[in-house]
């Protein structure tokens, strides 16, 4: 069954049994105030007759009076103990045979369901006694109002009923199908993403703040990402082409060379070696990098510790003192300073950071390890060649070089900063840089601790 069948159904369903009840309910007050009501002119005439028959003593006098008030469908009478009827009034023989006088000294009222030809009525019997304690008067009426005042409000009640129901089924349909169209569309689309292949959005009409507008959006919101990750994707394999281009040419124009020029000549020979070593060293370097970048795109690939950056810093410079002879000094404020990191990733950046450090610089290299409450921070800062000030945001890009046609010399791809920035990223710190160009660089990583 489809839901919006079964909210309908359901809804409908419901609002019945509410309004059933509530008719019950209606019905009986209706009935019983009434009843009341009539019980209480009953009372009132039975009051006026005793005050216009007192004094009265013949049985011809009593009658005229009963006979002044009676009123349709009734009988006046006086009962006497044992239940004897002394006087009877009546215009509905029927009835005054069927009801049994009762002589009582309370005052008390009482309905009888009786059944006559039309199905069942109501009798409404008061008795009230009399100044004369033998003595007390009973009037009974056919409730022939009431009878047909019923059946029109049962009549009212079963038309509301089915009304109810007949607009319910309606409302419901309509109510379901605008409920359920931002669904519907989600559905729709889905389908169409799944047979065409290509993610798509899905309109959004109304602008109600509802769970559906939020769903909606928040499938959108995923798509768009999809859509973003798919033009990421497919500009960084154009990029990688692009990067891998220049290495393969320059390979395949040595080859070429040696293929023309053969072996015998030994200067071009060794040449055409040297550089098409040196070009693959770089493509293997590249796509090194390459497959860092990919792994770094998935998430969870942090493998968190506790590292204490001082000792990390310092085998790291260390090392790089070695291989490049180059002087770098450190400066700390404490010593451990910890906090919880990956911390291949983080020698990774240092390492990038430090490298460039050392490709655009001559002079001095510093690095400063400080910690504050919440934080703890890694300046690296070089006197080199500095950066453009209108460069600078574009250096975190991929494939991002400020002076592209030194990128052969120095080595660099391009992509240092980008996986530097991605790492950080990965572990909800920051990286600054700033610089001036010709004085310096100073590259920021911020750790939340
Ligand atoms: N310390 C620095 N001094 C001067 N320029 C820098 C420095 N660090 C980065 N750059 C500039 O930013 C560019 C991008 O850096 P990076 O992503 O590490 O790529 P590369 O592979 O070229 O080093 C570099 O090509 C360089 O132009
Ligand atoms: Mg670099």
């Amino acid at each position: 069954m489809k839901i919006t069948t079964k909210i309908n159904l359901l809804t409908t369903a419901w609002m019945l049994c509410i309004l059933i009840i509530i008719n019950f309910v209606v019905y009986f007050l209706f009935m019983q105030t009434t009843v009341n009501m009539e019980e209480d002119m009953q009372y009132q005439k039975a009051g006026d007759i005793l005050k216009d028959i007192d004094g009265k003593q013949t049985s011809n006098e009593i009658e005229e009076t009963f006979r002044d008030h009676l009123t349709e469908h009734s009988y006046i009478r006086i009962m006497g103990p044992n239940d004897k009827m002394m006087y009877q009034v009546t215009n509905d023989k029927v009835l005054a045979h069927k009801i049994k006088g009762n002589f009582t000294i309370k005052k008390q009222a009482k309905t009888h369901i009786i059944s006559t030809e039309h199905g069942e009525e109501q009798i409404l019997i008061v008795h009230v006694p009399m100044k004369n304690d033998n003595q007390s008067l009973e009037i009974g009426e056919r409730l022939v109002g009431l009878e047909a005042r019923k059946e029109t409000l049962r009549a009212i009640m079963i038309m509301c009923i089915i009304l109810a129901a007949v607009l319910s089924l309606l409302g419901g349909r309509w109510l379901a199908s605008t409920i359920m169209r931002p669904i519907s569309n989600m559905i729709k689309t889905m389908e169409e993403i799944e047979t065409s292949g290509v993610p798509k959005t899905i309109p959004i009409e109304n602008k109600a703040k509802d769970e559906l507008q939020t769903m909606a959006q928040t499938f959108n919101r995923m798509i768009n990402r999809i859509l973003e990750n798919l033009t990421k994707q497919s500009q960084f394999v154009s990029d990688a082409s692009h990067e891998l281009k220049t290495p393969l040419t320059v390979i395949k124009s040595y080859a070429n060379l040696l293929r023309r020029h053969g072996i015998e000549n030994k200067e071009i020979a060794e040449e055409a070696i040297q550089a098409i070593h040196s070009e693959a060293t770089r493509i293997q370097k590249m796509t090194e990098t390459f497959l860092d970048i990919a792994n770094l795109e998935k998430e969870n690939v942090l493998e968190m510790i506790q590292v204490n950056l001082v000792t990390l810093c310092q085998n790291i410079l260390k090392q790089l003192k070695d291989v490049y002879k180059r002087e770098i000094t450190l400066q700390y404020d404490h010593d451990p300073i910890i906090i919880s990191a990956d911390e291949l990733k983080i020698k990774q950046v240092i390492i990038i950071l430090l490298d460039n450090a050392i490709k655009y610089s001559n002079g001095k290299i510093q690095v400063l390890i400080e910690q504050t409450d919440h934080h703890a921070i890694i300046k690296l800062k070089d006197k080199g060649i500095g950066i453009p000030e209108d460069e600078i945001d574009q250096i975190f890009e991929r494939f991002y070089r400020v002076d592209k046609s030194r990128s052969r010399e120095t080595g660099g791809s391009g992509l240092g900063l980008h996986i530097a920035k991605s790492i950080m990223k990965l572990h909800k710190g920051e990286i600054k840089i700033s610089s001036k160009e010709g004085a310096g660089t100073e590259a920021v990583l911020i750790f939340h601790r």
